[in-house]
């Protein structure tokens, strides 16, 4: 889809659909939505009063052959009240506007901001609404008969001030949507098409391409480095286990300045392992590589936004399968750390391949790090797939700046208390740390305690992403399935160095 800025009398755009927001105040038509009333001899002013649009978030009123306009069309999006409008619903009601007319098969949109509303960060908004509104997930079905495709979207600013300040926001908006629909496409790849080696390949094609440093670690380099927590996941199937790591280097690094670990698990299939999952709604878990992903993603937009802090992206892959050589409940394994794990539950595999992730990242100099995963179930029940859940470390500068900078991009996140005594129910009986909680609840605080004794002292922040990494329903403007959920977040604060 290509997006531009245009700064034309809206009247003059041709188009198969014009599109303008209207806020949900006693005053409808007023400014923008006045001139286009004007133009179409008051239509619709006798819309609102008849109360056909309200300007409820997201209301969609379409009117065909509107008088005045070159448009074919005029889509009306319901915005909701002026003051609780933000880029965060700007954002989704560009998505929202072009599903909604893209179903309808048009192909060019033009979308007007309303008065005063372009600038960098609306035009970003609008470009990455629109981006990840434009993305399907039905890259398997071979009916594409009823394939509707957007040609192009026109942003619709006051003057040449105006549009000049959108320009950089909408290459910006591009960037990041891009990576995100990167990440969604791998997510929304099932498990025989995404193997771990085949993610690695793919991880390592996207860096070579975007200029980024990669180093696969395959099963004998894992096996070297002794990451026995992880090797404990991968040797219950067939398929070999590699570790990602793709490295973003400043042009001119800062001396002492910190290095960011961005730390993803990818487990692209999660049967459970012997501890194993009912078969209903286990072919869900093909998206348990999330977080992997959403890292993987993450790079490739700053190489493009070039940051000034050195990243260091370690995302750990392998399937957790129950095979006649998987590990079994009560098992010890010897994590990379030194560290002894009990597994009493072969299920909460996530943890501990991050274990080793975690650890070996911290070997390579990362000084501050996010690790992303699809780690809970109990993180579905207490945030359903609204909040991310996001727990932190003894740095909570660290996890402040974390949540500041998802706030910053409208991606809702919780802090999840850590205190102490959750950290009691890991204590292993047989081995220095066992990997489920011994049967006392909170069980995403005791999985994100697990990970946190293997990040130490160096100030980490563990996302859960389980709820909010998949969308069982289709949004108004987001496809069913993945969500590239923490894209933006990791961006942003990467960026804010
Ligand atoms: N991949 C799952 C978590 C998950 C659940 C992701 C639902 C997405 C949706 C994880 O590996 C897992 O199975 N966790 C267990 C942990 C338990 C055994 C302590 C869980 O949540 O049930
Ligand atoms: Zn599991
Ligand atoms: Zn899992």
């Amino acid at each position: 889809m290509q997006i531009t800025l245009d700064t034309k009398p809206f009247a003059a755009l041709e188009a198969d659909a014009l599109v303008s927001y209207v806020f949900e105040d006693s005053e409808l038509v007023q400014g923008r939505i006045a001139e286009i009333d004007q133009a179409a001899n008051g239509l619709l002013t006798k819309l609102a009063k008849s109360g056909e649009f309200s300007g409820k978030p997201l209301e969609m009123t379409l009117i065909h052959a509107p008088a005045g306009l070159k448009a074919t069309r005029l889509l009306l999006v319901g915005a909701g009240k002026k003051d609780k409008f933000d880029v965060a619903s700007l954002r989704k009601t560009a998505g929202a506007s072009l599903r909604y007319l893209k179903s309808r098969s048009a192909k060019q949109i033009a979308f007007l901001v309303r008065e005063g509303d372009l600038n960098d960060s609306t035009a970003q908004a609008v470009a990455e609404g629109a981006l990840t509104a434009d993305l399907e997930t039905d890259k398997y079905k071979t009916d594409k008969k009823n394939d509707k495709t957007i040609e192009s979207l026109v942003i619709v600013g006051y003057g040449d001030a105006e549009r000049a300040a959108g320009e950089k926001g909408l290459a910006r908006g591009r960037t990041i949507a891009e990576a995100q629909n990167f990440t969604r496409e791998l997510v929304n790849e099932p498990s025989n098409k995404l193997t771990p080696m085949i993610l690695a390949d793919k991880a390592a094609a996207m860096a070579k391409q975007a200029g980024l440093a990669v180093d696969i670690l395959d099963e004998k380099k894992i096996a070297d480095l002794k990451m026995g927590a992880l090797l404990s996941v991968s040797q219950g199937g067939p398929e070999p286990p590699r570790v990602i790591v793709i490295t973003y280097t400043p042009a001119s690094p800062k001396p002492g300045a910190p290095v960011l670990g961005f730390i993803g698990k990818a487990v692209t299939f999660d049967t459970g392992g012997i501890s194993i999952k009912p078969a209903d709604g286990m072919e869900k878990m093909k998206y348990d590589m999330a977080g992997g992903a959403t890292m993987i993603g993450v790079m490739r937009a700053l190489a493009a936004l070039k940051p000034n802090v050195k990243v260091i992206c370690v995302v750990p892959s392998t399937e957790n399968m129950p095979g006649g050589t998987a590990q079994k409940p009560g098992d010890i394994q010897t994590a990379m750390s030194g560290k002894t794990i009990e597994v009493l539950n072969t299920d909460a595999e996530g943890r501990l391949i991050l274990a080793d992730a975690v650890h070996y990242a911290k070997q390579l100099g990362v000084t501050h790090m996010v690790d992303a995963a699809t780690l809970t179930g109990a993180i579905v029940v207490a945030l359903a797939n609204i909040n991310v859940g996001v727990f932190g470390g003894a740095d909570q500068a660290w996890t402040d700046k974390v949540l500041a900078s998802a706030k910053a991009v409208g991606e809702k996140m919780w802090q999840m208390p850590m205190d102490d005594e959750y950290r009691e129910f890991i204590k292993g009986s047989f081995a220095d740390i066992q990997n489920i909680g011994s049967g006392k609840g909170g069980g995403s605080i005791t999985g994100a305690w697990f990970i946190r004794e293997f990040a130490g002292d160096t100030p980490w922040v563990h996302l859960d992403i389980a709820g909010t990494a998949w969308n069982d329903d289709a949004k108004p403007w987001l496809a069913k399935g993945p969500t590239g959920v923490a894209v933006r977040t990791l961006v942003n604060l990467a960026m804010s160095y």
